[in-house]
Formats: structure tokens, C-alpha cells, sequence
């Protein structure tokens, strides 16, 4: 059973502080779940949901899909549409509270990388399963609690990183079985459910160890 998430510090005004500061967080290395897990869909309408320098909906943009980014954060936003100019892609660029915002229409593809807004993560998951179309998908990928079964069992300590930098908050973190116990049965196919562990190297060279849950479900009825 999940434990009530809540963050009364992730407010709007903590990552726009985040953001606009000289040592923001770098824009995200290509998530390995993106082709892992979308490349056999056939490409729709997509939102992705605190979309921080756009990584992720630039990567679907370069893949047919028709994107839309959306941050808190109208610093992010700003990094995320000159990258998404060097890269010579559109994606529609929507600053809003996504507590509070929600697309005009349900989409084709919902995808939300490590967003942790203030308040309960895994209702903000369910209110982002709202805007998925019958017949479309939603991907999670958030940082993956220790009770979380993954490939690799070397985090016993709770800790998610390695070198000089902090783990995610704890309240964050999930298992991929608490995503997808918000997900319906009659409404909802679990296609994928996994924890994961991978190292990424930072722009200092130093190696961080991720620790990721990962879910891919579609949406049928
Ligand atoms: C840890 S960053 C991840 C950014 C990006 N998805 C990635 O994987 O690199 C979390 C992002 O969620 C955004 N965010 C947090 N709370 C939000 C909210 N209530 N509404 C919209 N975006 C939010 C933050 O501004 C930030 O860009």
C-alpha cells in the first residue's frame, strides 16, 4: 500500500527559483525509456507534463508526434523552446499549474518524467491518467521508492544517488506497483511495470546511480 505523498516545498515559486538560478538543473540526457517503451506507437496528439527543458517533448516532436510542453516554470519553458529551435522541432509551450490545468481535449499520449508538483504524487499521477483519449497511452517515470522491486537490488539504503549529490526527495519517490494500483483495471491495460537502475554522467564527469519506476499503460475505455 502507498504511503501518503505530500510536499508542501515542490510549490510553482521553488522551481521557477530552481529554473531562473545560474546553476539550474541541466536540461535531461535522452531518457532510454522513451524508444523503449513509445517507438512502436503510432504517433498522435502528446502532453508532457512538467516538461522542465523539454528533453522528452522534443524527443517526441523529432518522432511525429504533435507536442505539448508544459511547466510551471516560464524559465524552463525558455530553455526548452531554444533547444527545441536548435533542434528545429515545434512543440506547443503551455506555462500552468498542471494541478490546476488540464488540455482541452483528452491526447493521444500523456507522458511525465520525475514531476513532483506540491501535494500527493500519485494524484497528480491519476490526474494525468484524466487526459488520456480511450485507446491512448500513459507513460510514468518517477523515482523509484526502496520498496521498489528493481533490476539491480543495490540501493538497501534508500540511498538513489552517488558522489556529492542528493537523492530525490523521499516523499517523491514510488514504486511502479503504487502507479499502477491508480490505474483502474476496467479502464486501464498495464503494459509495462518495472523499477529500474541506471548511471548517468554529469556535465562535472561525475557518475549518478538513477533509480527509476516506470509504467506504460493504455487506456481502454
Ligand atoms: C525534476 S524536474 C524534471 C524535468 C524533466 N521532466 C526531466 O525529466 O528532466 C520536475 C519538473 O516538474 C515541474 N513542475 C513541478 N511542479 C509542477 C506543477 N505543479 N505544474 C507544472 N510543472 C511542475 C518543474 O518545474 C520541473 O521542471
Amino acid at each position: 500500500m502507498a504511503p501518503h505523498h505530500h510536499d508542501a516545498e515542490m510549490s510553482g515559486d521553488y522551481w521557477e527559483q530552481r529554473w531562473a538560478g545560474a546553476d539550474h538543473p541541466e536540461a535531461a540526457a535522452e531518457h532510454p525509456y522513451l524508444q523503449r517503451e513509445l517507438a512502436g506507437l503510432t504517433p498522435g496528439t502528446a502532453v508532457d507534463a512538467g516538461c522542465g527543458a523539454g528533453s522528452e517533448a522534443i524527443w517526441l516532436a523529432a518522432h511525429g508526434w504533435t507536442t505539448t510542453g508544459a511547466d510551471v516554470s516560464a524559465s524552463a519553458l525558455r530553455l526548452a523552446a531554444d533547444r527545441a529551435d536548435q533542434a528545429g522541432v515545434t512543440v506547443d509551450w503551455v506555462h500552468a499549474d498542471l494541478t490546476d490545468w488540464a488540455p482541452a481535449e483528452p491526447v493521444d499520449l500523456v507522458t511525465t518524467f520525475y514531476a513532483h508538483p506540491e501535494g500527493d504524487q500519485l494524484a497528480f499521477y491519476r490526474r494525468l491518467s484524466d487526459w488520456v483519449a480511450p485507446g491512448g497511452t500513459l507513460l510514468v517515470v518517477g523515482h523509484l521508492h526502496h520498496d521498489g522491486a528493481h533490476s539491480e537490488g543495490d540501493h538497501s539504503d534508500g540511498d538513489h544517488s552517488e558522489g556529492d549529490h542528493p537523492g530525490p526527495p523521499e516523499q517523491t519517490k514510488v514504486t511502479a506497483d503504487w502507479i499502477s494500483e491508480v490505474l483502474p483495471a476496467g479502464r486501464w491495460r498495464i503494459e509495462s511495470a518495472t523499477g529500474e537502475s541506471r548511471s548517468v554522467v554529469d556535465p562535472q564527469g561525475k557518475t549518478q546511480r538513477l533509480h527509476d519506476a516506470v509504467v506504460r499503460a493504455t487506456r481502454t475505455a
